[in-house]
């Protein structure tokens, strides 16, 4: 639903990795499928990375990234003794699910967060289905990109019809020549609007992704969550059409695609079914066009991985219908027949001096060093409504966070989103569902339930949600370097 310009064909690159990959064994892009596992301990790890002479010092949930895929039936308790045993502070947060405020894993605001060799024991069930992700909440913007991301399935009881599932943490290593994790993400480094670093390499659970081979007529439902700490994705198909059937989680009216590439934001899911009705004669690429798409006309695609067709035929094309939505999950509905009070929620870039920002535990320094200024010069902050929210970066605290916005437990609110910033921000909100009602003016015409949604330069989104659920809440820009950079603030539901 997140609209982009249309999309162009990018048949040199993709002609140029088919002949590259065409070769590759036929392997599934999916894990196995592990139970959940009662444990699960944050350490450093290695991992090697195809291109690359050593192996990548990462940050890891029980040594690998992607961390394990904790696999629920809907309703079932997630119960998890977590251990940090990495050399600084951290939590655990759980993406886009509806839980207890002090499960929500947020470092220093719902819970103190766990120490080095101290362990924290999450417990919560799992009302909703879907696709959920897993990752850090403290120093979040760099432990993330050190690799400490993982994705949750929560099953439907009678999940859509699809041959198989194909699940994707997409993630991005920016990597310095060395191909080493960078500890400061100096500018001099940042090539691009995403690429900072001197290796970038795209992988979809912890490596590059496989081909997808496809029986003919082939349904194969494609389960996809942006884990990259600061990249975001427009996903081409290659020619394929694929039906959208849940974004965040939610089932939405099944469409297709069509002539456009897939925005895929920070913390985004999105379930896709993807149909084996392509011609196996030619090659077909799945690409990120992001840049392309977004900012810069002349960038090329970057290929992710090719469609290929296995020789067998699994059904008549012609026989797969349009798929069917999951079942709408059990969270309490906005009531907009009561003239719900309306809360603006503007998005701007200031720039301040260096000496002006608060050195809370050295983040002026630290955004000057990423954005290339001098002392003297000045630095961009992020903010909503103009206010912002830094993290220490020696003690990972957020220092008094003053709420942006406050609701009465089970009122409806309706969010008005300005984003007055010349970038997009994939704004995440914690606890809560939300309808998104209308975009740039325009309404929705099929209801769309969110917790992720991104709004590019000049976008208006009004959103609805009942504030069901008590505590403090995370609002904040998924990109790391704006949520570190100010864009963070909490809403408190009381
Ligand atoms: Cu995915 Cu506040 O987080
Ligand atoms: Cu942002």
């Amino acid at each position: 639903m997140e609209d982009f310009r249309s999309r162009r064909r990018f048949l040199k690159s993709a002609a140029a990795l088919v002949g590259s990959t065409a070769a590759a064994p036929l392997i599934s892009c999916s894990r196995p499928a592990t139970a959940a596992p009662s444990s699960l301990v944050a350490r450093p790890s290695t991992l090697s990375l195809p291109g690359l002479e050593q192996p990548v010092n990462i940050w890891s949930y029980d040594g690998e990234s992607a961390g394990p895929l904790l696999r629920f039936k809907q309703g079932e308790m997630l119960d998890i003794r977590f251990r940090n045993e990495l050399p600084q502070p951290t939590s655990v947060h759980w993406h886009g699910i509806r839980m207890p405020n002090e499960m929500d894993g947020v470092g220093s605001v719902t819970e103190p967060g766990a120490r080095p060799g101290e362990e924290f024991h999450y417990r919560f069930a799992m009302h909703d289905a879907g696709l959920y992700w897993y990752h850090p909440h403290m120093n979040s913007e760099k432990q993330i990109a050190r690799g400490m991301f993982g994705a949750i399935v929560v099953e439907e009881a009678n999940p859509p019809f699809a041959d198989r599932e194909i699940i994707w943490t997409l993630f991005d290593w920016g990597l310095t020549a060395e191909g080493q994790i960078p500890e400061d993400k100096a500018f001099q480094l940042w090539r691009g609007f995403h690429d900072y670093t001197a290796h970038d390499i795209i992988t979809t659970n912890g490596r590059t992704a496989p081909d997808i081979v496809l029986k003919r007529g082939e349904r194969v439902r494609l389960r996809i969550v942006n884990c990259s700490s600061n990249r975001r994705y427009a996903l081409d198909f290659g020619g394929h059409d694929p039906w959208i059937i849940a974004w965040d989680s939610h089932g939405v009216e099944p469409q297709r695609l069509g002539d456009r590439p897939l925005m895929v934001g920070n913390g985004v899911r999105v379930d896709l079914m993807l149909d084996g009705v392509g011609d196996p004669s030619v090659p077909h690429v799945i690409s990120d066009v992001f840049d392309h798409a977004v900012y810069d006309e002349t960038a090329a695609a970057e290929p992710i991985c090719a469609i290929r067709y296995d020789t067998a035929r699994l059904r008549p094309d012609g026989e797969l219908e349009r798929p069917r939505p999951p079942a709408r999950n059990p969270f309490t509905l906005p009531d907009l027949t009561s003239d719900p009070e309306r809360i603006p929620i503007r998005m701007t870039q200031d720039l301040h001096e260096v000496r002006d920002i608060p050195d809370i535990g050295g983040i002026a320094t630290l955004l000057a060093a990423e954005q290339g200024v001098a002392p003297d010069q000045k630095v961009a902050v992020w903010k909503l409504n103009g206010q912002v929210l830094f993290e220490d970066l020696r003690s990972f605290q957020c220092i008094n966070p003053t709420p942006l916005f406050e609701c009465k437990l089970g009122r409806t609110y309706i969010l008005e989103l300005a984003n007055d910033t010349p970038t997009d921000h994939p704004m995440h909100l914690h606890g809560h569902t939300f309808q998104i009602l209308s975009k740039n003016g325009r309404k929705l015409p099929h209801p769309m339930w969110r917790d992720s949604f991104t709004l590019i330069k000049g976008d208006r989104m009004e959103v609805a949600f009942c504030a069901d659920n008590p505590g403090d809440w995370m609002v904040h820009c998924h990109r790391g370097l704006h949520s570190h950079g100010g864009m963070m603030s909490i809403f408190r539901v009381t």
